[in-house]
Parts: structure tokens; sequence; C-alpha cells
């Protein structure tokens, strides 16, 4: 059954430009079957006018304040609230509990999955007012689609930009879809760096950003499973519905892994581990009396390969960030740690691997090698959950 058919959903619209793209957001809600009903908010009337909606299949519910209980009756009817655009000052309003309009109040009153596509200026994106608003309600379980990076109305370049009417049809795909592949699945997921301290201002760390890992997490997550994250120092909210466990060091992120070891069904090895620390750390900050500084490195535990030694042993995924001839080093790396999939990724081409939102891999299990092309990595981390729930025992195909 197509996974949209008769999915009640609520499009919330507040007052951005982007919100010329909702019409084009029901048009595709109603040929994916889904009954559509709008709220907009004030300001939204002077982007997009109801008619305009309401042409295209949706019933725009008024934000009156009759006797009835309108905010009560959508939040009761709605199988999933999306709200696209989401300005800044609504998530700001989500966060604080506001309950001011029937918007508002609605998702205030709603045990529906909440989902939002953030817009505006990309310097409102990473204020850090924005930016812990939006780790406030992940947190909470809100689901975030995008933003995209681009131009943007203002005439500024980066993030801000609405996603597409398609990737939010997405989201909702996912929510309603495969969902379910993985429950009861416990999945652990590593992303980002390690970091080494040497002395109290300086360490050893590397260029992971922890996207990889976030996305996979997600990903998972989107699939049912009981998700994990144990994660380096990273700048990105956790994924909805995911725990995060916050480490610094690869002897944290191994001694957080282990003890999740007796109830782990799928382990994903994304982090960047660093393969050696300081073998002394010392207690004040290293004076520059020499010319030339020789630090001792000891090496650190290899999680993936304890994890994968375990009896029994988990499903185990591991990543292999290589330089020139990948595939036949991580092939190498595979059977080296004993594990079910690796996924290797170039670290030396521009625009993927490292830090960017982009990635090209190659997927190698014991059998077959499978060369992706290049794609945003929230994309590849989609495509890695459905080739893992194929592999998984006991889970059906999504
Ligand atoms: O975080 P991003 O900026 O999005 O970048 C993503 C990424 C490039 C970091 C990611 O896709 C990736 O390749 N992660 C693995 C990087 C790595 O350290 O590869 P490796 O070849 O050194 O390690 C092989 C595997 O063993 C990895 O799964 C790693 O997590 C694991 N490992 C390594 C060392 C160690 N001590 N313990 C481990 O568990």
């Amino acid at each position: 059954m197509p996974p949209l058919r008769g999915r009640r959903v609520v499009l919330g619209i507040t007052g951005g430009v982007a919100a010329y793209k909702t019409p084009e957001l029901v048009r595709r809600l109603r040929t994916a079957e889904a009954v559509v009903r709008v709220v907009l908010s004030r300001s939204a009337r002077q982007f997009v006018a109801a008619g305009a909606l309401a042409a295209v299949g949706a019933e725009v519910v008024e934000d009156h304040r009759g006797p009835g209980m309108v905010h009560i009756d959508l939040a009761r009817w709605a199988d999933a609230i999306v709200i696209a655009p989401a300005t800044a000052h609504v998530l700001s309003r989500l966060a604080a509990g506001a309950a001011d309009d029937l918007l508002t109040t609605m998702c205030l009153a709603t045990e529906a999955p909440l989902c939002v596509a953030p817009a505006m200026n990309r310097i409102m994106w990473m204020n850090p007012a924005t930016r812990a608003n939006c780790a406030l309600l992940a947190g909470r379980g809100v689901r975030f689609v995008g933003p995209d990076e681009g131009a943007q109305a203002c005439g500024d370049n980066g993030p801000g930009r609405m996603s597409e009417p398609g990737e939010i049809l997405g989201m909702l795909e996912r929510l309603w879809g495969a969902a379910g592949a993985l429950r009861g699945i416990n999945a652990v997921v590593t992303a980002g760096a390690t970091y080494e301290a040497l002395d109290p201002a300086r360490g050893f760390t590397n260029r992971s950003s922890g996207k990889m890992g976030y996305a996979l997490a997600a990903a998972l997550a989107d699939h049912g499973a009981a998700v994990t994250l144990i994660s380096g120092p990273t700048a990105l909210p956790a994924p909805p519905g995911v725990h995060l466990i916050p480490v610094t060091s690869a002897c944290q992120m191994r001694d957080a892994v282990w003890a999740c070891r007796g109830t782990m069904d799928l382990f994903v090895a994304a982090a960047a581990v660093a393969d050696y620390r300081p073998q002394t750390v010392l207690a004040d900050k290293l004076k520059k009396d020499a010319h030339t500084l020789t630090v001792t490195l000891v090496r650190n535990p290899d999680i993936l390969a304890e994890v994968a030694g375990l009896t029994p042993r988990p499903f185990t995924v591991g990543f292999a960030a290589e330089t020139g001839d990948v595939e036949t080093k991580a092939r190498a790396k595979r059977a080296r740690k004993g594990i079910d999939l690796i996924v290797a990724n170039p670290i030396d081409e521009a625009g993927v691997g490292f830090a960017g939102d982009d990635n090209r891999v190659i997927l190698i299990d014991k059998d077959h090698a499978a060369a992706w092309t290049a794609a945003p990595k929230t994309e590849i981390a989609r495509a890695l959950a459905r080739e893992i729930i194929k592999r998984l025992p006991r889970t059906a195909s999504p």
C-alpha cells in the first residue's frame, strides 16, 4: 500500500517567502493520497493565498476564536503535523511551549509526530538562539527536514533554504513507509572525531564532523530501531528520537560502546577514532622551551574489532576512510576486523569524505563491492539503512 494513502496531514505554514512552495507540497501530498488540512499563520497569508491551497486539494482551517475546540480537534485528527516553512520565530515559540494561536496550541495538544522544515536567512539559522531552540526541539522528538544550502531570497548564500517538497514528502514516507523494519533492534552508532588530550590546552583530533554518523543514526531510527548514538565532540543537534551519549576520547567512546554490548543487535562504527593517544596527559600547559618536541603515543583500543569479537556478535558495519586504492584497502580492513560490511569512502577527493555534506562510498561485504555515485550524506545514510535491513537476520525487506 502506498505509505501516505489515507494519512491525515496537518500542514502549518508560517510567514516566510518559501511559503510559495506550499501549493506544490499540498499537490504532491494529495497525489500520494494523503488528506491535507492547512493552518496558516497570520503572516503566512502575506506569502500564499488560502485559495491557492484549496485549489490543489487542501482544506484550509480558519484560526477563529469561536466556541469550538479547533486546536484539539486538529491535534487529534492529525497523523502528522508538518510545519513548512518553519520560521525562526515559530521554532522559538515551539521551543518555549507558546500557545497563542491555532498552530502553536495544536502543536502543544498533539501526540502526532511533529516535523519541521526550517527556512530563514543563513545567519539567523546559525544564530546560537536558533541552534539552541532546534537542539531543544530535536531532543523532544521533533523531526527536522533541511534546511538546504544555496542562494537565499535575501541575497545571501548558505544554509537556510526550505527543503524541496519532494524531500518533505520523503520524510513522511520514511515515517510511515518502511516504519518498523528495525523495530525491536537495538542499534549503536559511533560518530565524529575523538579528541586525545595532550595538556589542558591541546590535543590530537581529526576532521570528522559527525555528519555521516548522525545521518545514519537518524535513518536507522526512522526505520524503528532504538538507536544509541555515541559521539565525539560535534556541533550537530541530536537526531530526533535518538539517544545521544557525548564522549571526548577514544577510551570514553570504547567504554560507552562496551556498556551496550549485552543488548546490541547492530553496531555501526562511523566515528573517526584516533588510533593513538598521548601516553601522558600533562597537568600543566606545555611550554615552548625546546626547538623540537617528541610526544610518545600509545595505541587506543580498536572499538570495532572488539565488538566484532563478541559472542554472540551483533551485525557489525565499519567505515574505512582511505586514500589511493580505497577499495583494496577497505576489503583488507573488513577481513582483518572480521566485520559484516564495510563502507569505504575516499578522503582525498574534493567535496566528499570528511566534513562536507556529500560522500561517495563503496559498499563491501564478503562477496561483493558496489560503488555508489556521490550523494548527500543523508541520502547515503538512508540507502545504507536499507542495505542493512536486507542483510540483518530477522528483519523484513523495506
Ligand atoms: O564525520 P564526517 O565529517 O561526516 O565524515 C565521515 C567519515 C569520513 C569520518 C566517515 O564516513 C568514516 O569514514 N568514518 C571512519 C573513519 C576512520 O577512522 O576510518 P578507519 O579506517 O581509521 O577505521 C576503520 C573503522 O574502525 C571505522 O569504522 C572506525 O570507526 C573503527 N575504529 C577505528 C579505530 C579505532 N580505534 N576504533 C574503531 O572502532
